[in-house]
């Protein structure tokens, strides 16, 4: 093969690569919900979709730090309570008990109420609280 062919063919493969990469990067951009964890896509912390989720009392969601638990029947916002998972005492991440239905802190054991108010220290406030809004039977945590 001459010299100056192999580096036509070469930079023919390398347009063709390139324009695949392209490609494959808009096909990305135009997907609405790259988080299983968000179905409802957007900006939001966490959302999911009250059809097939969260259907009974006592029952949770978490994306990332965000956790939304159903406290009571009936598909409206007060049903629902969405909390940061970030002990405010150093940042561990705290887990959720559905029998008890409160957090507890595995570092230093701080505990919170399924409101996210401390009911034992050494946490000096209560976990973060989120907005929570329904439209369409799909949950949203802003
Ligand atoms: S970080 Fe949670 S109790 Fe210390």
């Amino acid at each position: 093969m001459e010299r100056r062919k192999f580096i036509n063919d070469l930079g023919q493969v390398t347009a063709i690569f390139c324009a695949g990469a392209y490609f494959a990067a808009c096909s990305k951009s135009d997907d609405n919900n790259p988080d299983p964890g968000n179905p409802g896509g957007g900006n939001a912390r966490l959302s999911a979709n009250l059809n097939s989720e969260l259907t009974s009392v006592g029952s949770s969601k978490i994306n990332g730090s965000v956790i939304v638990v159903r406290t009571a029947t009936g598909n409206v916002a007060a049903s629902f309570v969405a909390l940061s998972l970030i002990c405010t005492h150093q940042g561990c991440t705290v887990g959720f008990d559905s029998v008890t239905t409160g957090f507890k802190c595995p570092c230093h054991g701080s505990e919170y109420n399924i409101n996210g108010a401390v009911t034992q220290g050494p946490a000096p406030q209560a976990l973060t609280k989120y907005n929570i809004s329904i439209t369409n039977n799909v949950l949203t945590v802003n």
